[in-house]
């Protein structure tokens, strides 16, 4: 039989030896490359406190070298952030490991990760050397980061030959027994283009266990990227191999496909505990849910409805047959119980009459922690939202969140909004905005009510935005739901995501347009 079903499975099913597979998140740097996932520093300590909340083992929080607006991010979760280690991102170069070690020298468990690439396109094309010369600045890049930590009290450091699953193998084990030799506590293995298949990649880690004499010095890590759809499955074969480490993502984003999902790779062994009997996580995995939509709306990217473990559809049984299967017995076509994962099927449903503390203890159910002036603010808006739908669902008050608890400071903030259109005249839109000089008034025509807003705002604000993409979507259903805006801008290379919420949609996506402005303004001043 393929595996036992879950309801079967019973404490035989374990071995009493089980390993634990160390999860590295690294939402926060390989995932925030993406195109118009930049976020600010506010941001990227809510998420990291949130990762804490989801118990990963390693936050990897960015490349400090890439610029002060980074280095001050992971410097604020390595000094703010309590639980896991926090890593910091270097190329094998002086002055990059001088700043990550700089930036996360406070952390109470700290790590340092230096790569270079080391097949021969990288070596040939990117950095131009010999393996000879790349073997030594990987080597002297390991022991200078091994000696800027030596008086650490848990530091560790972690070495990638990047592109290992397109690098010659003989010249892989010599890298990665150096490496070692040089101090590496850790050596991850990148499946950088995502290339091999997990037959092979599982292969590969086999070789290296077989082949570099110091290997059990080191714990085995993998980081492999999405381009096949593979990333999940080679890290599965991975760990049966000997990695005792996966770095992963939130909803998997990352460069171009994205990295191995976090959530996918975590539930695999633990749904298939009977498979994977002498592995477990220390997930939390009831964080799973929520990180995923925080995740989602912070950095302004939709989680696709069907994928897997979070997506919209994952739970959702529409044929007939599958229906009166999950009434007589869930089991009949779920894996796994949506509950172990945090996703809410019995919706505690809020109304205008439920107070704060049932609304402060909803929201720290869906991992919103807030200050007494945050939930004032919240339940200020809640109350509105209420008094015009009655019921208030969970994907309304992470609609609110998203919209009240701004994690960049509000230059702008929009006061009021009033709309003239019709089908014979041309749509004009008048704000009021609040600045720093009080409120300021501007009215607009432009091509529809939504344009001539942008444009009113432009001149109030004196940033013209470059919008490239702009997204609607009801939050729940019914005459009277949540609008949500999410638009994108460009500005100097970067990709910008505002979001904005209300009953009203053009108020929804006034309010977007100010808050990418505001993350503008602020991404500007972090540098
Ligand atoms: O994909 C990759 O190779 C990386 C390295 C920096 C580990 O992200
Ligand atoms: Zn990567």
């Amino acid at each position: 039989m393929m595996g036992t079903f879950l309801e079967e499975i019973t404490v035989d099913d374990f071995e009493t030896n089980q390993e634990k597979v160390y999860i590295f998140d690294t939402t926060l740097r390989d995932a925030e490359q993406t195109p118009g996932a930049a976020l600010g520093i506010q941001e990227k300590l809510e998420i990291a406190k949130h990762l804490a909340k989801l118990n990963v083992d390693v936050i990897e929080a960015g490349f400090p070298i890439s610029s002060p607006g980074d280095f001050d991010a992971v410097q604020r979760i390595a000094n703010e952030v309590e639980g896991p280690e926090i890593c910091a991102l270097s190329r094998v170069v002086e002055k990059d490991i001088t700043a990550a070690w700089k930036a996360i020298q406070d952390a109470p468990r700290a790590r340092i990760h230096t790569f270079v690439g080391t097949s021969t396109i990288h070596m040939e094309r990117i950095t131009r050397t010999t393996p000879e010369r790349t073997l030594e600045m990987a080597v002297d890049a390991v022991a200078y980061a091994k000696s800027l930590c030596a008086d650490h009290p848990d530091a560790t450091v972690e070495f990638s030959p990047m592109d290992a699953g397109r690098t010659e193998l003989a010249y892989l084990y010599e890298v990665v027994e150096a490496t070692i030799a040089a101090g590496a506590n850790v050596v991850n293995i990148p499946e950088t283009v995502g290339w091999t298949v997990p037959a092979e990649f599982g292969g590969l880690i086999a070789g290296i266990k077989e082949n570099v004499p110091n290997i059990d010095d080191a714990v085995i890590s993998v980081h492999c990227h999405n381009d096949l759809g593979l990333a999940v499955a080679n890290s599965l074969i991975a760990i049966e191999q000997g990695a005792r480490q996966v770095e992963c993502t939130i909803n998997g984003l990352g460069e171009r496909a994205g990295n191995t999902s976090l959530e996918e790779v975590v539930m695999a062994i633990r749904t298939r505990r009977d498979y994977f009997k002498a592995y477990y996580t220390d997930i939390n995995t009831k964080e799973i849910v929520p990180i995923s939509r925080r995740v989602s709306r912070t950095m302004g990217i939709p989680v696709q409805p069907n994928k897997a473990i979070v997506g919209e559809n994952a739970f959702a049984h529409s044929s007939g047959i599958h229906q009166d299967g999950i009434i007589k017995s869930r089991v009949t076509f779920e894996i796994i119980d949506p509950k172990e994962i945090g996703w809410q099927t019995s919706q505690i449903i809020l109304s205008p009459r439920s107070g704060r503390n049932a609304l402060k203890h909803r929201l720290s159910e869906l991992g919103y922690e807030l200050d007494s002036e945050q939930l004032e603010k919240v339940y200020e808006r809640f109350l509105r939202v209420a008094d015009k739908k009655k019921a208030v669902h969970d994907a309304d008050l992470e609609a609110i969140m998203s919209d009240e608890i701004r994690t960049v400071p509000a230059t702008f903030e929009l006061d009021y909004i009033q709309v003239v259109s019709g089908t014979k005249i041309s749509p004009t839109t008048t704000v009021g905005i609040r600045t720093e000089e009080g409120i300021v008034e501007n009215a607009s025509t432009g091509d529809g009510p939504v344009d001539a807003a942008f444009k009113a705002i432009n001149q109030i604000v004196k940033i013209k935005l470059n919008l490239i993409d702009y997204q609607i979507r009801s939050v729940t259903e019914g005459e009277d739901a949540i609008g949500e805006v999410t638009l994108k801008v460009q500005d100097n290379g970067h990709i910008i995501t505002g979001h904005g919420a209300s009953t009203d949609i053009i108020e929804a996506s006034a309010k977007a347009y100010i808050h990418a402005v505001n993350k503008l303004i602020q991404l500007r001043s972090e540098g």
